[in-house]
Parts: structure tokens; sequence; C-alpha cells
């Protein structure tokens, strides 16, 4: 970001601010309220979730208004860089031995805007268990459970095996969850896998997919549903479901 967007962005932010105080006749003492909040958010380690809670939906509309190819999700706050390469195919995604929850079998296609095949593209995915938890963010999983990543064919075709997660419940007992009990809000996000993809023609990409009819779908906590994010999921031997998401990647340089 350069100077001068910062200065547009910050002096436009402190205007709004102003405005606002002056609008809602905002005492001191219930500014001091807020910024003890948001102070307490970021001694908790919860910066990123209220603000991606609150927030990066939108910011993630900017980046998709008028672009071409697949829509653009929220990374959240629990995505991590160095998640270990698979072995295969067949790609599992590491879990335990009984790992809990219906298995899932993702597969799709990474093309071109086009439909041309990209071959090779890097897909990094990560999701919670069965009990909505993500490993290293909750305590007592290991290290890499439900992290991977993995490279699609020389066709754009990708499958990779795993469980399928539940609805996910944002973690409520900290600051994030006092100002939406606030609010009077539920703290669930729909079912949902994360997955970024690399490639050297189109750089890094980042996307969210949802099971479709699934709870909360119209009701995110973070508001970040997309209907182009659903995927296509079908039974096969219950409960054993495979789910179908097809990418489609603008012809664009790496930035
Ligand atoms: C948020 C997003 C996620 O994908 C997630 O798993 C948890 C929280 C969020 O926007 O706060
Ligand atoms: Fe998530």
């Amino acid at each position: 970001m350069t100077n001068d967007r910062v200065r547009t962005l910050v002096e436009d932010l402190e205007r709004t601010l102003v405005e606002f105080i002056r609008t809602h006749r905002v005492t001191h003492a219930e500014y001091r309220s807020a910024t003890d909040v948001l102070v307490a958010e970021v001694q908790a380690g919860e910066g990123s979730l209220l603000f991606d809670v609150f927030l990066e939906a939108a910011a993630t509309d900017t980046d998709n208004h008028g672009r071409p190819g697949s829509v653009e999700a929220i990374e959240g706050p629990f995505y991590l860089p160095g998640a270990p390469w698979l072995d295969g195919p067949p790609y599992v995604l590491p879990q335990r031995p009984e790992e809990p929850g219906m298995p899932l079998v993702f597969h799709g296609t990474v093309t071109t805007e086009t439909g041309e095949p990209l071959a090779g593209v890097e897909l990094d995915l990560w999701h919670a268990d069965a009990n909505g938890q993500y490993s290293q963010i909750h305590p007592g999983i290991p290290e890499w459970n439900l992290r991977g990543r993995f490279r699609c064919d020389g066709h754009g075709r990708f499958e990779v095996r795993t469980i399928a997660p539940p609805p996910y419940e944002i973690p409520k007992d900290g600051p994030t969850g006092r100002v939406l009990d606030a609010l009077g809000r539920h703290y669930f996000r729909p079912a949902h896998l994360h997955v970024k993809l690399r490639h050297p023609r189109f750089g890094e990409r980042t996307s969210q997919l949802y099971f479709p009819g699934g709870e909360y779908l119209d009701s995110d906590v973070a508001n970040a549903v997309r209907r182009e994010l659903v995927m296509d999921v079908h039974v096969v031997d219950d409960p054993a479901r495979t789910a179908r998401h097809d990418l489609k990647e603008p012809f664009v340089d790496a930035r």
C-alpha cells in the first residue's frame, strides 16, 4: 500500500469516525469502553477474529468486483502457512486414525475462465474437525490435522479425501463473543472448506466453499457466503459424500 493510499484511507476513516461520534453524541465513557474492547481483543489474540467477523467479507467483495473467474472468499483468522505436502495421488488430508466425521471426497477442476485446464496448480486446504475445531488454534489436535497441500493433475483435476466439517462456532468466550452477545447475534458460521490456490500464472487466490442446504448459510456470523461458493454435494455411500467444485482463474500474471 502506498503512503498516499494510507493517507487517503486513514484521513477518511478519521473523518467518518469523528462524524459518527458527533451524530451519536458518543460520550467519553462510551468512547473509552469501545477502545477498551479493541485493546482487549488484541490482548486476547482475537484482533483478527473481530475484524474478520465484521469486515473481511466486505473487503473481499471489493476485490471480486468486476474480476472474471471464480469469486474469492474470506481467509478467516485460522489459516497457517507451511502446511505439509501430501503424498499421492490419491491424496488424503492428514487426520487421526479414527478421525470423527462423515467421509468426504472433495474434487473438481481448476481452469482458466474460458475452461482451459490449468495443470499443476497448488491447492492448500484447511478446515475444522467434526467438533468444529482447527489444528494449532484449538488445543489437543495434532499439529497439521486437516491441513495440507497438493497439486491438481495435468488436466487441472484434483481430488482429496477428508471428512466433512460441521457448522462452526467461532470462539465465544473471549471479547469477540462478548461483542456478538451485546448485539444479540449467534456465533455460527456454516460448514465450510478453506482452500488457497497458487500458480505462477495467477499468483494466489483464497476461496472458501460451503455445503448446499447447510445450516447458517443464510445467517453466517461473518456474512461471507456468496452463492457461487456453494459446492455440488452428493451422498455416495451414506454417510460418505462427494463435494465438487470447479474453480476458474482469470488469465493474469502473478503480481
Ligand atoms: C471466521 C472465518 C472463518 O472461516 C473461520 O473459520 C472462523 C472465523 C471469521 O470471519 O471470523
Ligand atoms: Fe473457517
